[in-house]
């Protein structure tokens, strides 16, 4: 309820007001900033995924534009020596608008990222874009098989299923690479759990099962009984260091992030940048449990 109140009172803020709380998850609006930022998390051994915002455009044009911004990212940070890799948005390059054109544009994202050795991840927006999402990791594997992953969301009903289906797309050479999260997006009960309990014990279900598949997954996750269930199962199938690692958003949780570490497990951090903040700032802000209180003071201080 808390989270649909600060939703609703967020865009009729004051957009320095909501600048504010919003840019400590933003590593600031400009590459040159993101790269700056990445190297200082690299300093500190941690990796990140640099992540242009923006999603879900409306008119195709934008997509070029887009896919014009990724490649001039990769191409900075490559140069600039940043360890890490980029993430990015299908509706941000044009899925929901049209669906080969928005394969194209990843394509040549993920070609540029393999010239350099490099990575991509597909994030997974909301349920009318999963199907769509599994198939562009599904054709891009054919091309690329070591430079694309995509993300899964542990509160789908049907996200076991999606892994056990993908599990063909996973081999002892080229592990499949999958991010595991809760999911943020607002789905319906039909499709997806609501509970707290629910979702950790699917997310640790969906975990153990991509661990005896030997797929390498990426742990994106703050909730510490999470991370503590992730780390009993890495000791239960002794999995080597270079076969997972553990992921968190750029500004959260930074301790428990230097503690993971401090004990030497891999761990990157998603590090987004770029002018159009506020749909992904609201979201995180809604996940922050303190945030709320101090939302709600600051609007009746004005
Ligand atoms: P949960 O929300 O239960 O939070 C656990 C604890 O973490 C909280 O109690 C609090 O202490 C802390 N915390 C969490 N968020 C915080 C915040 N914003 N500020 C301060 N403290 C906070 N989702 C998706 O649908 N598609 C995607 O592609 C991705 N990609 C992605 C990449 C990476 C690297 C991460 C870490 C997460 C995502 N997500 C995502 C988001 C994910 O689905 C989820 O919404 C958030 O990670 C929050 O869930 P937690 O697992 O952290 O648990």
């Amino acid at each position: 309820m808390i989270n649909k109140l600060i939703s609703q009172i967020l865009p009729h803020m004051p957009p320095q007001l909501v600048w504010m709380f919003s840019k400590q998850y933003i590593a600031g609006e400009t590459v040159e900033q993101a790269i700056e930022k990445s190297k200082k998390l690299n300093d500190i051994n941690v990796m990140t995924t640099i992540d242009v915002l923006g999603e879900f455009i409306t008119k195709l044009e934008e997509a070029e534009a887009n896919k014009r911004e990724y490649i001039n990212v990769i191409e900075k940070a490559e140069a600039a020596g940043v360890k890490g890799n980029y993430s990015l948005k299908p509706t941000f390059l044009g899925l929901l608008l049209d669906k080969e054109v928005c394969y194209q544009h990843i394509r040549e994202i993920v070609q540029k990222a393999s010239a350099y050795d490099n990575f991509i991840r597909i994030d997974m927006e909301d349920s009318p874009c999963t199907d769509m999402s599994i198939d562009l990791l599904r054709r891009l594997k054919e091309e690329f098989p070591e430079n694309v992953g995509l993300v899964l969301q542990a509160c789908l009903k049907r996200t076991l299923a999606d892994i056990k289906a993908l599990a063909v797309l996973n081999s002892p050479e080229v592990p499949l690479n999958l991010r595991l999260c809760k999911g943020v997006y607002d789905e319906l009960p039909a499709i997806a759990y609501k509970e707290y309990e629910t979702i950790n014990q699917h997310y640790l279900e969906d975990l153990e099962y991509m661990l005896q598949q030997k797929m390498y997954p990426a742990i994106a996750t703050h909730d510490k009984p999470l991370v503590d269930g992730a780390l009993k199962l890495l000791e239960k199938y002794n999995v080597a260091k270079d076969r997972y690692e553990f992921q968190m958003l750029y500004g959260v949780t930074p301790r428990l992030r230097a503690s993971l570490v401090d004990a030497g497990h891999p761990l990157r951090v998603y590090v987004p940048f770029g002018e159009k903040w506020f749909g992904y700032s609201t979201r995180r802000l809604q996940e922050n449990p303190a945030m709320a209180g101090v939302i709600i003071k600051a609007l009746f201080k004005k």
